[in-house]
């Protein structure tokens, strides 16, 4: 296409754009009434973000229902049955069963949780665990990037938890213990309970969120 040929195809599209006012005196006045009546439900009713919405930034409190944190079915509490035994894991967010706020509002309360055999669960885990389900933050200790995948361990058999920054893994089985990797020390692990056919927070974290090294 030639420049004048393009110059004026743009004119054409520019032309087929633009908004030409009503003829019909009428109906600009319906428009007009519509558009007002818009703006004024928009601030009658101010829009406060999920994220900010109070108790959105707080960590998972007992009795926190756990709702999916992707996928198609983002937003669905979390029953038993949805997860298979032996995983894979899925993400999850509290959300508080009153006031049905999902704590998105920080990266710190995010949780993975998997189902696995009640008997392969040391003490401690099999303490938390609810008919072998088991909670961590899905925060790596290391530089704080998200638990992504499930996959045999680098040094055995077994499936293990890992982040794929730095190649970091962590056994669920024993209370989320570093098994490979940089990380300088579990998973802080969140106790669940079972009500109501529901998976939910049986207590708050055990263990330090976040990436802080060393401890
Ligand atoms: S941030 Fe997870 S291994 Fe480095």
């Amino acid at each position: 296409m030639s420049e004048s040929n393009l110059s004026a195809s743009i004119e054409q599209i520019d032309e087929s754009r633009r908004v030409v006012p009503s003829a019909d005196p009428t109906r600009r006045t319906l428009l007009l009434s519509a558009l007002a009546g818009c703006a004024c439900l928009a601030t009658n009713e101010p829009v406060v973000a999920e994220d900010e919405q109070p108790g959105s930034n707080e960590r998972p409190q007992k009795a926190d229902l756990l709702v999916r944190a992707e996928g198609d079915k983002a937003g669905e509490v979390i029953k038993p049955d949805d997860l298979k035994l032996g995983g894979p894991p899925l993400r999850a967010w509290p959300k508080d069963p009153k006031t049905s706020v999902v704590r998105k509002g920080s990266r710190l309360n995010e949780v993975v949780i998997v189902k696995l055999d009640p008997n392969e669960l040391d003490d401690d885990t099999r303490a938390r665990a609810a008919d072998g389900i088991v909670g961590y933050s899905v925060i790596c200790t290391h530089a704080g990037c998200p638990i992504t995948a499930w996959v045999k361990q680098e040094q055995g058999d077994k499936a293990v938890l890992k982040c794929m920054c730095h190649n970091s893994e962590y056994d669920p089985r024993q209370n989320a213990q570093v098994v490979f990797g940089p990380a300088p020390r579990r998973l802080a692990a969140l106790p669940l309970a079972i009500a109501d056919g529901a998976i939910t927070v049986a207590a708050t974290f055990v263990g330090k969120v976040g990436a802080q090294q060393g401890g």
